[in-house]
């Protein structure tokens, strides 16, 4: 469903990204492993449409996206927790969560997405009412998932869904993850951390300094040293 071939991408005349290639398949989860600053949120601002590319294609559902404005890629179905957890800190987590269903149209009604949002994350609904200021970090991050599923998105973005969460609270977003799973959508995960790869994830990309260095299953990767030295450093 989303093939991206050969990706060029320069911010500030910079080169970040140098051709980088991946696919995600329908209802695959895809992980994008790499330590800070190889590239990976700057691949996913790409695919949003946040960032132009410089050469190279992304190709969703049989579209080329790339350079595609970001409200026309969501409503394509691509939804995306961007690593910063964005929260419209002025609305309630309820309607943050519900802001898609009018947004974008698709085939399941409104009250199933958000009722199917409010499943990944039960926690969320003691908070509904709650502003989206006073939320923590990690209710701030379960809104933001539980918002980009609320799309109803065939392919979701999820950029380093761990990342600066206290370890309490990983485990409700790695349960949150794992149902997300279960439902079918297709999932391009970004990590730093190889101990947050799911054991489920059927493919894995070692993305360093804008390249992609490996390609292949979990067990594979850790079967080779020279990828786990890049990434075992990654943490
Ligand atoms: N707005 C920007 N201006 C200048 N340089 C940037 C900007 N955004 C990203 N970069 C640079 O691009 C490179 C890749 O950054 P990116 O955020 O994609 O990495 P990342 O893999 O997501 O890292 P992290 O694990 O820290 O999130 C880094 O060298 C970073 O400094
Ligand atoms: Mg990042």
């Amino acid at each position: 469903m989303l093939a991206i071939h050969d990706l060029v991408v320069d911010i500030q005349s910079s080169r970040i990204l140098r051709g980088i290639s991946l696919t995600v398949d329908a209802g695959e989860l895809v992980c994008l492993i790499g330590r800070n600053g190889a590239g990976k949120s700057t691949s996913f601002r790409t695919i949003m449409g946040f960032l132009r590319p410089v050469s190279g294609n992304i190709e969703y559902l049989g579209k080329q996206i790339g350079g595609m404005r970001t409200d026309r890629i969501a409503q394509l179905g691509v939804g995306y927790a961007p690593e910063e957890s964005e929260v419209y800190g002025d609305l309630s987590v309820a309607e943050n969560i519900e802001l898609p269903t009018w947004t974008r149209r698709s085939s399941r009604p409104a009250q199933e997405r958000i009722a199917l949002a409010y499943q990944i994350f039960p926690k969320l609904k003691q908070y509904a009412s709650r502003g989206g200021m006073q939320l923590s970090g990690g209710e701030r991050k379960m809104v933001s998932i539980a918002r980009a599923l609320a799309l109803d998105p065939e392919l979701l973005l999820l950029d380093e869904p761990f990342e600066g969460l206290s370890p309490a609270i990983i485990p409700t977003i790695s349960e949150g993850v794992a149902s997300i799973r279960k439902l079918g959508h297709g999932i391009l995960m970004a990590e730093s951390n190889i101990h947050h790869i799911p054991d489920y994830a059927d493919r894995l990309y070692v993305l360093e300094r804008g390249e992609i260095i490996f390609a292949g299953t979990p067990g594979a990767a850790k079967a080779d040293p020279a990828v786990m030295r890049v990434i075992s450093g990654a943490a």
